[in-house]
């Protein structure tokens, strides 16, 4: 009898992955690097910062005094109402603290509504490029991905006629990110107005306005989505920790909807993973009550890095760079180079082309096909600032020998 295989018993949704070409390319980087090679990575998704000392602290603290048991589901009192007081003074957003939801980070965050409000058949409209753990949580609820694509010239913005006329009567929900992964696009306030506009003129379709790098923006303003006239009702706002406080590993995210969609998360979360972790949550009351300058002086060296980003990609003849008023991410689209030959290996996808400049340059990136525009590819400037001029240098040269 062959050996028992459990493959054959796996469900459908167990073969859905979501970062499959990010992970296989810093994969396929520490390899050539254990081997020897000397390669310069920017495809990692968070702060090369570790988490500031004081919010260490407090963490470490927390644990002394014992608060290390499990934690309400939706989160500490205390959070909440600190979150609901942030989200006043800094979003102009009304929330009650019983209407803002701990998560065990944005990314459950955004599970949890996706769960609260998909139906199987229901439509999501996703804007593309987008981050694409969003794709695979709507099919994870039966819901059906129905996906708008902005180009470079839009500043990878979908305009908001494009997303009226794409609307049916099964559209539920619309993601939004704004400033978003992978592009680093921020959406105006009169963008914002203009898809408000459309969403009033559909009573069932709800935002999900993911404001996860709402700190790390060089220009412009950032705007929530909920704060316009009438969105309060129609929004759910995700935010967390990991990237403005460097928190990744820390696992901490939030939302902030209306009271019966809260509830709802809530109850959905009780049954998959229960409260956050509740020393982080003391940890998160210290990173709120601080001073930021921590948060700045990472701001400020992002800001640095963009424009070393901006300045080098800039000189790259045929490649075409929106401006990236924000986020750790550029997003260059790389189409003219697309055919092009090195020798005989053709660069026949952007996946082939990322693959060349690894193997060959010693440049890890990620293809933009993972976040849906197979034109483009996304550098993280992420990563200190010799590593990254490294790269930069690296990764012009490989575009440069392409004929
Ligand atoms: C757009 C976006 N939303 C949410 C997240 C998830 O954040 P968290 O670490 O809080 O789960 C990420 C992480 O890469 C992201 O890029």
């Amino acid at each position: 009898m062959a050996p028992f295989d459990v493959t054959s018993l796996l469900a459908r949704r167990a073969a859905q992955s979501d970062e499959g070409a990010i992970v296989r390319m810093s994969q396929r980087a520490r390899e050539l690097k254990a081997k020897g090679q000397d390669i310069a990575s920017l495809t990692i998704g968070e702060p090369d910062f570790d988490t500031p000392a004081y919010i260490q602290a407090a963490a470490t603290e927390a644990m002394r005094k014992g608060l290390t048991h499990y934690s309400p589901v939706a989160g500490i009192p205390e959070l909440r109402q600190a979150l609901a007081r942030k989200l006043k003074e800094e979003n102009g957003l009304d929330y009650a603290a019983s209407e803002i939801v701990l998560a065990n980070g944005a990314k459950q965050a955004i599970a949890n509504a996706v769960l609260a409000l998909i139906e199987p058949g229901d439509e999501v409209m996703l804007l593309s490029p987008y981050w694409v753990s969003y794709e695979i949580t709507v099919r994870l609820a039966g819901g059906v991905p129905v996906i708008l694509k902005a180009s470079v010239e839009e500043n990878f913005k979908v305009p908001a006629q494009r997303i009226k006329a794409a609307l049916t009567d099964k559209t539920k929900l619309l993601m939004l990110n704004s400033p978003n992964n992978p592009t680093g696009a921020v959406w105006t306030k009169p963008e914002l107005e203009a898809l408000a506009e459309v969403v009033r003129d559909h009573p069932r379709l709800m935002v999900l306005s993911d404001e996860i790098y709402e700190y790390i923006l060089f220009d412009g303003k950032m705007m929530s989505f909920a704060s316009l006239p009438g969105m309060r009702e129609r929004a759910i706002t995700v935010n967390g920790f990991s990237k403005s406080f460097a928190m990744t590993g820390w696992r901490l995210g939030y939302s902030a909807g209306p009271a019966p969609l809260a509830v709802a998360m809530a109850r959905l979360q009780s049954g998959l993973t229960a409260g956050a972790n509740s020393f982080v949550q003391q940890a998160a009351l210290t990173a709120l009550a601080s001073p930021r300058d921590c948060v700045e002086e990472m701001r400020r060296r992002y800001q640095a890095r963009r424009d070393m980003v901006v300045t080098a990609l800039g000189a790259i003849p045929d490649l075409r760079l929106a401006p990236i008023p924000a986020t750790f991410y550029a997003f260059p689209n790389v189409g003219a180079y697309l055919g092009r030959k090195a020798g005989n290996h053709v660069m026949d996808s952007v996946e082939t082309l990322c693959d060349w400049l690894l193997e060959e340059h010693g440049v890890a990136t990620v293809p933009g096909s993972a976040f849906g525009d197979p034109d483009c590819i996304r550098l993280s400037f992420a990563t200190g600032e010799a590593e990254l001029a490294k790269a930069l240098e690296r990764f012009a040269k490989g575009l440069k020998r392409l004929t």
